[in-house]
């Protein structure tokens, strides 16, 4: 008995010993290869503005640091050009984006999320050229007309001449055009916020945290095994079944598709007429596309598209404002621009392009980019030994705002990005990303956008306000501001 007291002693204290020193090698593996570290998760960036979290915890911890999660570690990458080697001669270390658990609907074979990193290969080769200008060029009636009605809606703002948040009109316009250029279609969400569509849509968009989200974010096993979902179940059904019915009409009607982007991707399909919404296993296997990862694509393209491109023209409208001698050079160059606003001309309007760019450099709508490793590996130019399960985050807010790279940072400068030396190019800018996993629909973006400031500044003159200012929500993935209070008066 006193024999078997002291096994059991000796036994209990190696196992809280070992688990002490496993921990504390844990929690002080960055600081043992020289890098400062944060300790304890204090989940600030979910109770403040994830890019204001960042930025100060930069300014205190320099440009590459480490944190501690639970069950997992974060490396923060803000050196742009280590970052960038992560994401192209180091993107067979890093090739997924996120360790989390994203559940099980379709969202989890969107391009943004997938983990398998020979699917995403197929599906971005399928994908990309969807996005090519040729076939973008056939999107630029629908987003004209959109952005005509999106002016149109103005109207009564501009007549009353009262202070109006802008927001809910762009998050129409984003919604719409997402909606005819994804799905082929016709929505004019301002006055159809019933619309199931929309509904469904601005549900799988949540940006509040959900007790299952925070559960899969933060404990990703945990959520696996209590079998949750970051996204709204139904919502996911939803867009599932929308997209299997638009797809099996489609088939019908081979030759004859729509330009739009599940047209584009149904071009391509796998024509297994499977009614069912399992994922077969061998379908990893296929050289083309199933009917459930088409719905993938096309949920991410609103998770990816809609807010991202929505909240850029807030800020594009916001520096507008801010800066009314640009607002000026702006409509100077449409009003004596002849032609219509067609894919070319759009894309050759200097100051329009020099607008946008520099609005992405000072508030990229993405607040970090992520890399994951599965694997212990190193980071060959810098010897950095990173643990298997750690993510890689940068953060362009803070990158865009480098001296070096940038000068006079805070200042809204659109010559940067017009001529012949445009930063356009810099290893610095990273408003889409990086690497091989970049942004697939950033030509659409950009077309959506000069599109929409194009109709607005055309029709509209943006009023100054020198007490404007924009609160932004709380550890919030986008850098999206809660609403735009501004006031407009007609040309
Ligand atoms: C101003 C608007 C936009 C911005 C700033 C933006 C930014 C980004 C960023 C930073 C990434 C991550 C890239 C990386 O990990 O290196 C990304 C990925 C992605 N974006 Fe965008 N995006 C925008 C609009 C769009 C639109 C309109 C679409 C589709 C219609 C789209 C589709 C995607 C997809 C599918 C991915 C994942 C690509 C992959 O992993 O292969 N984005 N975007």
């Amino acid at each position: 008995m006193f024999f078997h007291s002291i096994i059991l002693t000796i036994a209990t204290a190696i196992i809280v010993i070992s688990a002490i020193y496993k921990y504390y090698r844990c929690h002080t593996f960055w600081q043992r290869q020289g890098i400062k570290a944060r300790y304890v998760p204090d989940f600030g960036w979910m109770r403040e503005p994830m890019h204001e979290f960042f930025y100060r915890e930069a300014k205190k911890f320099g440009n590459i640091f480490g944190i501690y999660g639970i069950g997992n570690s974060f490396l923060i990458m803000n050196d742009p050009k280590i970052a960038r080697e992560i994401s192209t001669k180091e993107f067979h270390k890093f090739p997924i984006r996120w360790g989390n658990y994203f559940g099980k609907t379709s969202v989890i074979l969107s391009l943004v999320f997938i983990q398998d990193y020979d699917a995403w290969k197929r599906i971005r080769a399928i994908a990309a050229p969807a996005f090519t200008s040729a076939k973008l060029k056939a999107m630029i009636t629908p987003i004209n007309n959109i952005s005509n009605n999106f002016v149109n809606n103005l109207k009564k703002h501009a007549e009353n001449g009262e202070m109006f948040d802008m927001k809910i009109y762009t998050n129409a316009l984003a919604m719409d055009v997402i909606a005819s250029c994804g799905f082929g279609i016709e929505l004019n969400s301002i006055n159809e916020y019933n619309h199931p569509l929309v509904k469904h849509a601005l549900r799988i968009m949540n940006v509040d945290f959900t007790f299952s989200m925070i559960i899969c974010m933060v404990f990703p096993s945990l959520g696996r095994f209590l079998d949750f979902d970051p996204v709204d179940r139904k919502s996911a059904k939803f867009f599932d079944d929308l997209t299997f019915k638009i797809i099996e009409d489609r088939l019908k009607r081979k030759n004859q598709q729509k330009k739009d982007l599940i047209g584009l991707l149904v071009e391509q399909t796998v024509n297994d007429n499977s009614e069912s919404n399992e994922i077969d296993k061998k379908e990893q296997k296929l050289k083309g596309i199933s009917h459930k990862e088409i719905a993938g694509q096309v949920i991410g393209f609103f998770l990816a598209g809609y807010d991202t491109t929505n909240v850029a023209l807030c800020h594009i409208i916001y520096y507008l404002i801010k800066h009314p001698e640009w607002q000026d050079k702006l409509y100077e160059e449409l009003s004596t621009h002849d032609s219509s606003l067609d894919y070319e001309s759009l894309r050759n309007l200097p100051i329009l392009n020099g607008v946008i760019y520099e609005t992405l450099r000072l508030k990229p709508p993405v607040n970090y980019i992520p890399r994951y490793t599965n694997k212990d590996t190193t980071l060959l130019n810098t010897g950095i030994k990173i643990p298997a399960k750690t993510t890689i985050l940068s953060h362009p807010y803070i990158i865009h705002r480098m001296p070096e790279y940038f000068p006079d940072p805070e200042s809204f400068q659109p010559e940067r990005f017009m001529g012949e030396k445009s930063m356009e190019s810099s290893i610095a800018y990273m408003p889409f990303g990086l690497g091989n996993r970049f942004c697939v629909g950033m030509r659409f973006a950009l077309i959506e956008l000069r599109a929409a400031v194009a109709h607005l500044i055309l029709n509209y003159r943006l009023l100054p306000d020198p007490n404007l200012k924009l609160d932004y929500y709380k550890g919030h993935f986008i850098l999206s501001p809660k609403q735009l209070m501004i006031r407009i008066a007609k040309r």
